[in-house]
């Protein structure tokens, strides 16, 4: 036996860098390195699935009955899966269509945004524009769903990609993200986690206006440059803007031309403290909309940041540790692939099919239309119109509270 294969057996080996003890990996076959589902989870991601399927051809039998035609069959539903079940040619597609939307040529004009140099940059900017209109909001859910999918729409159609979007199942590898198939850095990888640098954690600040303190949060095993797997050596444009103490703004607000490397600061105390299997159990067991968004939003700028801020500066580093440039992150998409995952299965469990799931934002802080309701404005309606900029088209949240209603037809294995 080769030491490679006896060390690949090993999940942690100490190495000392500059003094510091890091625990560094070795290749770890992704089966030793995987924590398994707790049997409840899985019990219920069953049965979501088995609900929106009967659901689906219920509604399919209920309108062919009236002579219509359902957008949605259980034909076309189609299922996005987690990154490691990929097989690698199915993530290598998946990477290279990433790959060819940062070589597309941008939508947005340079009026708009010098720094935005290909359709990839179309959505950063969109994000950029309205950070502090789409989170803590009553359209965070819907927004980012519609985000993502026109995300998916512009791989499938512009880059020619034929699989689906992908998610990050957050404790699947939580005891080492960074040697995950999402982050070893191997060519089906999203890249690898950034080199390491002695440091402590980030140090996250509101923005103007917003509540809340200072958090210093647990650091990563990187910190550095990404110099591994197909984004090693892709250029950020935009942002940064703000939000890590430490940290300058680049030019124009975000929106001017900043050219430089991709950073990461992946590692497992982020990932086990705010995205364990409890977590998500947690999350999934939530009775009403507000309760749920409570545990996967946390307060902002307290400890409790819940799995969706965690799991942010869990990519954390440049830009996928500022609030407004993270999409500009591969890894990003993933993250909010699993958050999508996380509200479509949790409205598929209401008893025993919920509309209200499917219809309620809720009353509680997060269903305004300002950032925790501060300052204090209306609720949010239905009707609102989820705005893409330059990057998609709008639409309104009503047209995206089911994952297989208006254009959609998607759910989750
Ligand atoms: C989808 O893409 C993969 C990888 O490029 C290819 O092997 C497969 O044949 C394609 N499938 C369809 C239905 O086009
Ligand atoms: C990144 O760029 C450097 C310098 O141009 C080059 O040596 C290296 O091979 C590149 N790495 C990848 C993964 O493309
Ligand atoms: C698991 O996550 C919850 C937050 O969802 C946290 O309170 C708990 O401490 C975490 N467990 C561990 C072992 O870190």
């Amino acid at each position: 036996m080769k030491a490679a294969s006896i060390l690949g057996s090993v999940l942690l080996a100490a190495v000392s860098v500059q003094g510091h003890v890091v625990p560094q990996a070795r290749d770890t076959p992704v089966e030793d390195l995987a924590s398994e589902e707790p049997s409840q989870i899985t019990s219920l991601l069953e049965e979501a699935k088995a609900k929106v399927i009967n659901q689906v051809a219920l509604n399919e039998r209920k309108m062919r009955k009236r002579g219509l035609t359902p957008s949605c069959t259980v034909d076309k539903l189609r299922f996005r899966r987690e990154y490691g079940s990929l097989s690698t040619s199915e993530r290598l597609a998946y990477v290279n269509a990433v790959k060819c939307l940062q070589t597309l040529p941008p939508l947005t004009p340079a009026s708009v945004a010098p720094g935005a140099r290909s359709r990839f940059d179309d959505f950063i900017v969109t994000h950029i524009q309205q950070t502090l209109n789409i989170h803590f909001s009553g359209n965070f859910q819907p927004w980012h769903r519609w985000y993502v999918y026109q995300y998916e729409k512009a791989l499938r159609e512009e880059c020619g990609y034929n699989g689906s979007q992908p998610y990050w199942d957050w404790p699947k590898y939580s005891s080492a993200p960074q040697d995950s198939p999402l982050f070893n850095g191997d060519p089906y990888s999203l890249g690898g986690n950034g080199e390491y640098i002695p440091h402590e954690g980030p140090v996250i600040v509101p923005p103007p206006g917003v509540g809340g303190g200072n958090i210093q949060l647990p650091a990563g095993l990187g910190g550095g440059y990404v110099t591994t797997g197909p984004f090693a050596n892709m250029t950020i444009n935009l942002g940064p803007v703000g939000g890590l103490e430490g940290v300058p703004a680049g030019p124009l607000g975000g929106l001017g031309y900043n050219p430089r490397g991709l950073k990461r600061d992946i590692g497992p105390a982020m990932n086990q403290r705010y995205a364990n299997w409890t977590t998500v159990l947690t999350l999934l067991s939530q009775p009403n909309i507000d309760a749920f968004r409570h545990v996967s939003e946390g307060v902002p700028y307290t400890p409790e940041i819940g799995p969706h801020g965690g799991m942010h500066y869990n990519i954390g580093g440049d830009p996928g540790g500022d609030l407004f440039t993270s999409p500009g992150d591969p890894a990003f998409w993933v993250h909010h692939g699993q958050m999508d995952r996380m509200w479509a299965v949790w409205q598929a469990l209401g008893s025993p099919f919920s509309t209200t799931r499917y219809t309620d934002l809720g009353s509680g802080p997060y269903a305004h239309q300002s950032w925790a309701n501060e300052p204090p404005s209306p609720l949010t309606p239905l009707t609102e119109v989820l705005d893409m900029g330059y990057a998609a088209p709008s639409t309104t949240i009503a047209n995206v509270m089911s994952t297989t209603g208006g254009e959609f037809c998607y759910f989750y294995l």
